[in-house]
């Protein structure tokens, strides 16, 4: 019997990766010129890191955490997201006090048990940006613009950023109480897990994915209604700043994110062309967060991408990201191979994309070859050609030929 791969994880094949190399190189590029720097995590965390930063009653630490015992007995979880990992090794490394003004970036796999289908994954990728120490409201249009951009950049316009505030812990009170009022009322009508809820942690009522739960919310207390003067001082900036940046935004209220530690802005990015799964990115302050975790209070806001939801994207357009091959050596005889092999060789060692045959077979049989490999040029080196160090250069594009020296073969390419 074959192995297969766990329900919700999948390898990414050659076609496919070419795809999340581009997205890569685009994201480390623009990160770079925003002034961050990478940053590399485990992917298991002492599961404590996140109850305490996701929060408990959220869907991913009630449901979708990869925890087990590790052989000493002691609680361990594959991270589902990597901004409380970040902010653990930012006030491990004592970043709160000898840097504490930076900005960190992270790319890799994130694991949640969630029930798969077309654009949900249990193990997905992320492109994480967190930055630290600033609590002014330009950071916030800076952080937002850079995520959208990097989307522009790659050739994604089609796309809706939607932005909210969530307060701080002062004006949120308020907004807790009166939306436990409206939700009590509600009680019998909601689902199982939005009743406990209820009780515990409220504000996760508004991201829960029950249809008839998600009927009801539409009608409960909005947070605009509560924010206290400085923190709609902070969203009234954040939003010209966006505007400044042109950059264009939705405000929409309803945007609370599924994580317990974001604090005043908070933002998504979602396309059309995804399906239910829409959102291809999401981020937000989380003022708190740094302190929470036992560091000083220094403020931060970050974002997060989902890399196979953009991989997705970039799939529906008509755009080719792999490398050709350059060079498909063709060889009519065993010594015409030897000196075939030597060439193959130099020519990668100048960084030229090369490929050969190594067995002997027609010539015709190593044309389907360079023709299946979509080679660019073929190189033929018989005996005639071994004798005067020559190579029978040919054009699989206009499918011309012609007879040239050796040493020539990389300045006529
Ligand atoms: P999140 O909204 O949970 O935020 O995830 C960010 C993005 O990851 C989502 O918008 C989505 O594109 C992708 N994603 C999430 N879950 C899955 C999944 N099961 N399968 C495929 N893609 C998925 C966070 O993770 C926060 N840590 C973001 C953040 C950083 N906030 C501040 N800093």
């Amino acid at each position: 019997m074959t192995i297969s791969t766990i329900r919700g994880f999948h390898d990414i094949l050659p076609g496919e990766t070419e795809k999340w190399q581009y997205i890569e190189k685009t994201a480390r590029e623009i990160l770079e010129s925003f002034n961050f720097s990478e940053i590399k995590i485990p992917l298991l965390e002492k599961t404590e890191l996140f109850t305490r930063s996701i929060g408990n009653g959220t869907d991913i630490v009630e449901k979708e955490m990869y925890t087990f015992l590790d052989r000493r007995g002691d609680s361990l979880t594959l991270r589902p997201e990597a901004t409380a990992s970040i902010v653990r090794a930012y006030i491990e490394h004592n970043f709160c006090k000898t840097n504490p003004v930076l900005k960190l970036f992270y790319l890799g796999p994130m694991f949640r048990y969630e029930r798969p289908q077309k654009g949900r994954f249990r193990q997905f990728h992320q492109i994480n940006a967190e930055s630290f120490g600033v609590a002014g409201p330009k950071m916030d249009g800076e952080v937002i613009s850079l995520c959208f951009n990097f989307f522009r950049k790659i050739g994604l316009d089609d796309l809706h950023l939607q932005i909210n505030s969530l307060g701080c812990p002062q004006c949120r009170a308020g907004f807790k109480k009166e939306l436990k009022n409206f939700l009590t009322k509600k009680m019998t009508d909601l689902c199982s897990d939005c009743q406990r809820r209820v009780e515990i942690n409220p504000l996760r009522n508004l991201d829960c994915k029950n249809e008839k739960c998600r009927e009801i919310v539409l009608n409960a207390p909005s947070i605009a209604n509560f924010l206290c003067e400085d923190c709609s001082i902070h969203f009234q900036e954040v939003k010209q700043s966006l505007a400044s940046l042109e950059i264009p935004f939705q405000v929409n209220p309803k945007i609370v994110r599924g994580l317990d530690y974001y604090t005043r802005t908070a933002f998504e990015i979602n396309s059309p062309l995804l399906g239910a799964q829409d959102a291809v990115a999401g981020g937000g302050r989380y003022d708190n967060l740094v302190k929470d975790l036992g560091g000083p209070a220094i403020p931060a806001i970050g974002f997060a991408i989902g890399w196979e939801r953009l991989v997705s994207l970039l799939s529906q357009k008509d755009q080719n990201f792999q490398r050709p091959l350059e060079i498909f050596i063709a060889s009519l005889s065993k010594n015409a191979m030897e000196e075939a092999y030597k060439l193959t060789n130099q020519l990668r060692h100048i960084g030229v994309k090369v490929e050969m045959s190594y067995e002997e077979k027609s010539l015709k049989s190593q044309m389907r070859k360079a023709d299946k490999l979509s080679s660019c040029f073929v190189l033929i080196i018989g005996e005639k050609e071994l004798e005067e160090k020559t190579v029978i250069l040919r054009n699989m594009k206009n499918k011309s030929q012609e007879v040239i020296d050796r040493k020539e073969i990389v300045s006529e390419i």
